[in-house]
């Protein structure tokens, strides 16, 4: 029964709340998608957080995705062993990167007055289920090595029978319980989504590659 609301009924919610809340803070206030930037409070310290933090976070988070989307060809990749080390070596520098960058942008948060005046209690909510989601993240692939392996016979399954609307908890039941942690952390973070600064991935102007040139031209009126 618990397996069922933690790994069926929470992942479905989490999911839920993303979507429903992400629609709902777009309708009503469209114009607060956004990282709320402090970079004109304070820039160095940001500078050596936010760079190395989503550096880090981002390719690790792709490496989820595409072993999620192309098993296959994941597979296919790892199945030769210098692959797997190479990734498994690159992956480990890039957690320790995000940890890194993570923690100067929660300690520039504490120690910078004029930044702790504008923070959120779901500025430190966000900081610290991040800082949860990463420690696990760094712990599961120090102690269990291999991920990049294993999790196309875990996760990844898991998550599919969910995305199908047929859910299969006996793929994820007896991992060990820093690995389930970890999934289950990461959906808090897909809930927090939309009610946080995490917002601003969708915010991220993407667009600007492909946007014509702007024409301005001086109006004086006369
Ligand atoms: C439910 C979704 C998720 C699943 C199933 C999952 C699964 C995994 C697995 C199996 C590993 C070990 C990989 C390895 O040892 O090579 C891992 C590592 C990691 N995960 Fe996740 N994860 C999820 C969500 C997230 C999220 C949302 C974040 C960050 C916001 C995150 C951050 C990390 C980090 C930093 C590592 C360490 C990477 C490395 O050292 O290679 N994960 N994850």
């Amino acid at each position: 029964m618990a397996e069922v609301v933690l790994f069926v009924a929470f992942p479905y919610l989490a999911l839920a709340l993303a979507v429903f809340g992400g629609i709902y803070r777009y309708r009503h206030s469209r114009f607060t998608y956004s990282s709320l930037s402090s970079q004109l409070l304070e820039n160095r310290r940001l500078f050596w957080g936010s760079v190395p933090w989503h550096y880090g976070i981002v390719i690790v988070l792709l490496a989820h995705l595409v072993a999620f989307l192309v098993p296959g060809v994941w597979a296919r990749v790892i199945a030769d062993p210098t692959a797997l080390y190479t990734f498994e070596v690159i992956g480990f520098a890039l957690a320790l990167a995000a940890l890194t960058g993570l923690c100067v942008l929660i300690w520039r948060r504490l120690t910078q007055p004029r930044i702790a005046a504008v923070s959120t209690v779901m500025d430190w909510a966000l900081l610290l289920v991040l800082l949860v989601q990463v420690v696990l993240g760094f712990w599961v692939s120090l102690v269990y090595r291999w991920g990049a392996d294993w999790y196309l016979h875990t996760a990844v399954p898991w998550l599919l029978s969910l995305v199908v609307l047929d859910p299969q908890t006996q793929y994820v039941s007896s991992l060990p319980w820093v690995v389930k942690l970890h999934m289950l952390n990461g959906f808090l973070v897909i809930a927090l989504f939309p009610f946080s600064r995490l917002a601003h991935l969708v915010a991220f102007p993407f667009w600007y590659l492909w946007r014509p040139y702007q024409v301005v031209i001086r109006n004086r009126g006369n």
